[in-house]
C-alpha cells in the first residue's frame, strides 16, 4: 500500500499526502474528490467539508472496482469561536543557498537539474500556496538564508518581495553567520523591513510580534532581560490577542538534549512567564529546530514548525478568530518541491521522517483565548 497520509485537517478542509499511488487514483472525503494525475509524491486539498464532523478518506485504485475503501477516518476541527477576522501563514527556515542535506550532506541535486535550486522552488511554492489558502500576510522566521551571503539575500529579497501580500520578516541563526553580510539593504530594496530590537505589526484581530533571538556566529539563541521586557510591552499593549514569531524556541531545561540548541530555560521560561503575565491570550511560534511541535506554558501555546525544503517541508496558516486562533500545518505541495522534500525523508537513515513531523493534533488544532473564568480556574 502506498503511504497515504491525513497531513492536515482544518474546520473545511483537509490536506492529503502520498509517497506514490497509480494516475488515475481518486481520494474522497465528504463530496469533495481528487484525482491523482502525475506519478510519484503528490498532495491534494480537499474542501467545502462540514466543520466539527466524522468522516471517512476513502481511495479508489484504478482497476481495482468500483468500490472505494477507507483509509482514514478523521474529524474536521470545531473553529474558535466568533467572526473569523483574518489569515496569516508563517514560513521559517528556507535556507536559501544550501546546496545539500543529511548527515553526511549527500542529498543534493546535479547543477542545472532543476530552474531553481530546491531551497528557493521550495520557499516560492510555500508562499504561493499560503497565499492561495487565504493568507494576508506572510512571516518569515528566521533561516532565510543558509550563510546569509549577498547573492542568498539578493534571492530571498525577490522571492518574498514578490508575493502579493505584505511580508514580515525576522532573522535566524544561519542568517547572522560567520560570513552574513547586513540583509537590511537587500531586503529594504523590496519593502522588506528586519530589525533586531522587537517590533510588531498589527493585523485585524491580532498583533504580531517580531522577536529576534539569533545571535552572530552561534547556533543556540537569546533573549536577554531588555529584549523580554520589551517584547512583553508590546505584548501587554496590544488591542486584543498577540502571536509572538521567533527563530528560536524556548528550551524548558537550561542544557539542549537535542540538536540545533534553542533559547536555554533561563531566559526562555522568564520571556514565557512575561508574556503570560503581559497578555494571556498569546501564541507563541517557533522555527530552527526544523520540527513540530507543540506545548503549553501557562495560558501560552508554543509551537515550532519545520522547514519549508526539509521533509516533511511546511508552512503554517492561522485562522483568526474573535474568541481564539486555528493553526494548520501543510505540506509544501507543488511538484517540484514535494518531490525534493520526499527524497529527505531518508536523511538519518530515516529517523529524520519519524522526527520531524510531530503528532497531527499537535499541528493542526484551534486554540481559545482564555478568558478571565477560565484564568481563574485553569482545571476547569
Ligand atoms: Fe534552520
Ligand atoms: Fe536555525
Amino acid at each position: 500500500m502506498s503511504r497515504v497520509s491525513l497531513f492536515a485537517v482544518e474546520d473545511t478542509a483537509v490536506q492529503v499526502c502520498w509517497a506514490d499511488l497509480p494516475v488515475g487514483s481518486v481520494l474522497r472525503a465528504g463530496d469533495a474528490t481528487a484525482e491523482v494525475g502525475r506519478p510519484g509524491p503528490g498532495a491534494a486539498s480537499l474542501e467545502h467539508l462540514p466543520p466539527d464532523s466524522c468522516l471517512d478518506l476513502t481511495l479508489r485504485l484504478p482497476g481495482r472496482g468500483p468500490r472505494p475503501r477507507s483509509v482514514h477516518r478523521f474529524r474536521t476541527l470545531a473553529p474558535p469561536p466568533g467572526e473569523l477576522l483574518c489569515r496569516f501563514a508563517t514560513v521559517n527556515d528556507l535556507h536559501v543557498g544550501e546546496r545539500s542535506f543529511g548527515l553526511l550532506r549527500t542529498l543534493g541535486e546535479a547543477p542545472g537539474a532543476h530552474d531553481e535550486p530546491y531551497p528557493l522552488r521550495c520557499a516560492r511554492a510555500a508562499v504561493d500556496e499560503a497565499v492561495v489558502w487565504g493568507a494576508e500576510a506572510i512571516v518569515a522566521k528566521g533561516d532565510l538564508t543558509w550563510a546569509g551571503l549577498p547573492p542568498e539575500w539578493h534571492d530571498v529579497a525577490a522571492l518574498l518581495g514578490s508575493a502579493s501580500v505584505p511580508v514580515l520578516a525576522v532573522l535566524g541563526n544561519h542568517d547572522v553567520g560567520k560570513h552574513s553580510v547586513d540583509p537590511a539593504t537587500a531586503l529594504a530594496a523590496h519593502g522588506i523591513v528586519v530589525r533586531r530590537e522587537p517590533s510588531h505589526h498589527d493585523l485585524p484581530g491580532i498583533r504580531v510580534v517580531l522577536a529576534d533571538t539569533a545571535v552572530a556566529g552561534k547556533s543556540a539563541g537569546r533573549v536577554q532581560a531588555d529584549q523580554r521586557q520589551a517584547i512583553a510591552e508590546l505584548a501587554g499593549a496590544a488591542p486584543g490577542a498577540v502571536f509572538v514569531a521567533m527563530h528560536h524556541y524556548p528550551q524548558r531545561l537550561q542544557r539542549a538534549f537535542m540538536y540545533p540548541p534553542g533559547i536555554p530555560g533561563d531566559q526562555a521560561g522568564p520571556l514565557l512567564d512575561a508574556l503570560a503575565a503581559a497578555n494571556a491570550s498569546t501564541f507563541v511560534s517557533c522555527g530552527h529546530s526544523h520540527r513540530h511541535r507543540f506545548h503549553r506554558h501557562g495560558p501560552l501555546v508554543v509551537t515550532e514548525i519545520g522547514a519549508t525544503m526539509h521533509y516533511p517541508g511546511t508552512w503554517a496558516g492561522y485562522a483568526v478568530h474573535e474568541g481564539g486562533i486555528r493553526q494548520v500545518v501543510r505540506r509544501v505541495a507543488a511538484p517540484e518541491a514535494i518531490e525534493w522534500t520526499e527524497r529527505t525523508r531518508r536523511a538519518l537513515l530515516g529517523a529524520w521522517s519519524l522526527w520531524t513531523p510531530g503528532r497531527r493534533e499537535h499541528r493542526c488544532f484551534s486554540h481559545t483565548w482564555p478568558t478571565r473564568a477560565s484564568l481563574a480556574n485553569p482545571d476547569e
